[in-house]
């Protein structure tokens, strides 16, 4: 979709996966608390999020802020947050409010401002639409910025990858990654595909796993999420990315 929108000097990863549910949140926070634990200013951007308020402590924005370490306030990091719990084009719309790509981008300039690089957190998935005439994908395109792909660990995600891929390619959008994380915990359930998914994903894809989160205790934060995160997933391909764009690559 053309439209024509100001380029912005946003240097960072935008974090997409192939549903909601996936793991996205949990994945942007914790590259956020490790790249900041090495000492890079790096801040979390949640463009629009839907289905709870702020100040219930549940929204994405409050959950990356709390997850990733940072002391931003939860409104500057999702500058649109609608209560109902539809698609994002949708509440909005409910809400008597008509997004653009142009407006979600320019709400984001404080945070483009003060950090280095920045971690983005999508809504869904990359075919969700985001406005009435562009898409997730559309907006990571417009962005500039490289995709990370989280994925379930378990059956069905072969699929589900293989899509999300192979649409952001469609669009331009650069790979960096795909991350595979045990929303279930794989101790307790029997998913013999679990052993597999990870190389045939590669194999097919042609994109590499950066790894596999595993499953988490509910009462995670930054401090118990930067070792398990560290010891599980490559990082190197994320700081290669974010170090060719803040050279201005
Ligand atoms: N590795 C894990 N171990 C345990 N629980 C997890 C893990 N990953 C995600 N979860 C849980 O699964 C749920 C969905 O994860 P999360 O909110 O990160 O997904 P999401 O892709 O960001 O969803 P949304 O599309 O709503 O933004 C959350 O309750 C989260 O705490
Ligand atoms: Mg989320």
């Amino acid at each position: 979709m053309n439209k024509s929108i100001a380029q912005t000097n946003l240097s960072g990863l935008f974090v997409t996966g192939t549903d909601t549910g996936v793991g996205k949140t949990i994945v942007a926070a914790a590259i956020a608390a490790s790249l900041r634990a090495e000492g890079l200013n790096v801040g979390v951007w949640k463009p629009v999020q839907s289905g709870e308020k702020i100040g219930s402590g549940l929204t994405d924005a409050e959950r990356l802020l709390h997850l990733a370490g940072i002391e931003d306030r939860p409104e500057v990091v999702a500058p649109f947050t609608f209560e109902a719990p539809v698609t994002p084009m949708l509440a909005a719309k409910q809400s008597g409010v008509t997004l653009t790509l142009s407006e979600l981008i320019t709400a984001g300039e404080p945070l483009i401002d003060r950090y280095q690089a920045l971690i983005v957190e999508g809504a869904g998935g990359v075919a969700v639409p985001l406005t009435e005439d562009a898409f997730v994908a559309d907006f990571i395109y417009q962005l500039r910025l490289p995709a990370l792909i989280v994925a379930r660990s378990g059956l069905g995600t072969i699929n589900h990858t293989l899509l999300t891929a192979s649409y952001l390619k469609q669009f331009g959008v650069r790979i960096i990654g795909v991350i595979m994380n045990d929303i279930d915990n794989a101790e307790k359930i029997s998913d013999p595909s679990i052993a597999n998914n990870a190389e045939l994903i590669e194999r097919y894809s042609g994109l590499k796993v950066l790894g596999r989160l595993p499953h988490l205790p509910n009462e995670v934060d930054s401090e118990t999420l930067i070792p398990i995160f560290r010891k599980r997933i490559d990082l190197a391909p994320i700081r290669e990315a974010l170090a060719v764009q803040t050279m201005g690559g």
